[in-house]
């Protein structure tokens, strides 16, 4: 039974036109009758995410990416089916019946959201109870203020086996629930739930819509791990929430500050910059990115001082940048982190240290510059080939003459002389990316290492035929109530690989009501409904789809198959004569 109807999925489509829903996470610009953009599935510089206003697809070719306007939805919000469903049609103001029963993810993620919040509540109450205080005197000891410690929510998980299980379980959650909210394990021995927290100073983590989606715990001393944090859930991934964005969001719509840690935030939240937000103890993401682009125009990289910290500003800028953002660094000096700085020198140190913030060119000269020896002739190629390439990275031809002469200074060279280099090596990359891209091209379009159908490789033609007679009936599903009235289609059994037997039987299911491709999305992955997009595309191309050469694939389907069974007969029957 399916969770909505094919009429009202295709008034919520009609209703929801793909190009305005993609601009909305995408620059997407026109090229020819389609538009194109960066694609925000995979990192890439030049544009290979096309949108196809007429079909109302999308498709990446770069990463395979493709699909109608649901598949969209579910991949850019991390939703399954029905609440991608649900979204769009709240999007497009129509109002939906849901049997809300038959919509279990949904409900997963609330009763998970639920018991997060009275687990919040548990942990809160905790600190300020006799068995927290150790909890409280940690805080209070790093110069956390009382009212601050309220606004985070913060908490103190009781060093118990069971304080927090015993209370949920009072509040009517399972112990898998509780498990599937990583707020406790499951003991291999004795098979009881064990707290997953203990012992430690808590955090919330909350989302932009208020809810507690996770937690993050650090313990009192100098074991190890300092940090534990949980993983996903059904109502939380790590890649695409941050830190306090929650009280950032009403204070960041001209700039973001952006540190490593939680302790960074809330000191500088209680130093008065509301507008900083951390990852969750993960390198930045993509995903992350633009999330950010939404509620604010350009980004302060603050993070910790060591290596790692300034390692991992290089990735955030490359991010940050590709998301559409202004992007900037400060370095905390004399200090390991903002935190520490702040208590160092004081609020009005790290204002001024926000006014002498420098761009991404400015900190990969600097970094470059750090570690080569500009005094000798060697090191100075050295810093020349490393600006250079630097230099070609960006592609404004103004900023790159800035960037020309400030190295040309630098290194007392003539701008010239850098210039050449400079042009020299971008028309190299632009041959390598040509290169590149015709490799991607070619190995895509084979079966091999292909995740979605792994059984194409064991016999490419009969996958070419059944991919061609998926292909010509997802474009024509008018064809399938002629073809089965005249007995004309293959069972689903006759397909050669997995995929295709499941794309085919949910077709055959989906075809008594009426075919819409849509409600694929119902039992397949946003990958599988990828796949699809992809075959269509290729038959598209061929022009030709008429119900002749969709008998001629129906019959070259079931030849090789019978060709291959009987190669592997020949295969078992020659063994056996050798054998003898
Ligand atoms: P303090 O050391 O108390 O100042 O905390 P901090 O928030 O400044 O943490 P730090 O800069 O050491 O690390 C940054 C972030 O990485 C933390 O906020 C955590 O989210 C995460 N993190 C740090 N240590 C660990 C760890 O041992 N395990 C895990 N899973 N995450 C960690
Ligand atoms: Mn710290």
């Amino acid at each position: 039974m399916a969770f909505i109807n094919s009429s009202v999925v295709e008034d919520i489509k009609l209703r929801n036109d793909i190009e305005q829903v993609v601009s909305g996470y995408v620059n997407l610009k026109r090229a020819g009758s389609n538009m194109v953009g960066l694609c925000p599935f995979h990192s890439e510089k030049t544009p290979s995410f096309t949108v196809y206003t007429s079909e109302q697809s999308f498709y990446c070719f770069g990463c395979g990416a493709g699909g109608d306007v649901i598949t969209f939805i579910r991949k850019i919000e991390n939703l399954d089916y029905p609440s991608a469903v649900e979204f769009l049609a709240r999007r497009a103001g129509i109002a939906l019946e849901l049997d809300r029963n038959a919509d279990k993810d949904s409900n997963r993620r609330r009763r998970v959201l639920e018991m997060n919040r009275e687990t919040a509540k548990f942990y809160h109450r905790a600190l300020f109870a006799p068995e927290g205080r150790k909890g409280l005197d940690y805080l209070l000891g790093r110069g956390l203020t009382m009212p601050i410690i309220k606004i985070f929510g913060l908490g103190f998980a009781p060093d118990s086996f069971s304080a927090l299980t015993t209370h949920l379980r009072s509040k009517g959650y399972t112990d898998s629930e509780m498990s599937s909210a990583f707020l406790c394990g499951i003991s291999q021995k004795s098979g009881k739930a064990y707290d997953y927290f203990r012992n430690r100073v808590m955090f919330p983590i909350i989302s932009v819509t208020g809810d507690v989606i996770a937690f993050g715990g650090r313990v009192m001393d100098d074991s190890k791990p300092k940090y534990l944090n949980s993983s996903d859930t059904p109502a939380f991934k790590k890649s695409r929430n941050l830190f306090a964005l929650n009280y950032a969001k009403s204070a960041c719509s001209e700039r973001l500050i952006l540190c490593e840690g939680y302790m960074d935030v809330i000191a500088l939240h209680m130093a008065g910059f509301k507008n900083a937000v951390a990852t969750l103890g993960t390198a930045i993401t993509a995903e992350q990115a633009r999330i950010i682009k939404r509620y604010t125009k350009s980004v302060i990289i603050c993070y910790d001082a060591d290596e790692a910290g300034q390692n991992a500003a290089h990735k955030a800028f490359r991010l940050l940048g590709e998301a559409g953002l202004e992007c900037k660094i400060i370095k905390v000096e004399d200090a390991k982190d903002p935190d520490e700085y702040i208590k160092k020198f004081g609020a009005d140190a790290f204002a001024n240290l926000l006014t002498k913030s420098r761009s991404e060119f400015d900190f990969r000269l600097d970094s470059i510059m750090a570690n080569e020896d500009s005094s000798t002739g060697d090191g100075k190629i050295k810093i020349l080939t490393k600006a250079v390439q630097l230099i070609s990275e960006f592609s404004g031809a103004s900023q790159r003459e800035v960037y020309i002469h400030k190295v040309a200074n630098m290194l007392s060279l003539s701008p010239e002389a850098i210039r050449h280099d400079v042009e020299e090596n971008i028309s190299k990359m632009k041959v390598r990316q040509k290169k590149d891209e015709f490799r991607k091209l070619m190995t895509s379009s084979e079966g091999y290492g292909d995740r979605i159908n792994p059984d194409v490789a064991r016999n490419p033609r009969a996958a070419k035929a059944e991919e061609a007679i998926l292909g010509i009936l997802l474009l024509h599903p008018e064809y399938m109530p002629q073809m089965i009235a005249k007995g004309k289609l293959p069972n689903p059994s006759d397909f050669f690989t997995e995929f295709g037997k499941k794309v085919f039987s949910l077709m055959l299911d989906l075809s008594t009501d009426g075919f819409n491709e849509s409600m694929l999305g119902e039992s397949l992955t946003p990958d599988e409904m990828s796949r699809l997009e992809k075959i269509k595309m290729s038959r598209r191309q061929v022009g030709t789809n008429t119900t002749e050469i969709l008998l001629d694939c129906i019959k070259t389907l079931v030849d090789a198959q019978r060709k291959n069974n009987r190669d592997i007969a020949d295969i078992i029957e020659e063994k056996r004569s050798r054998n003898n």
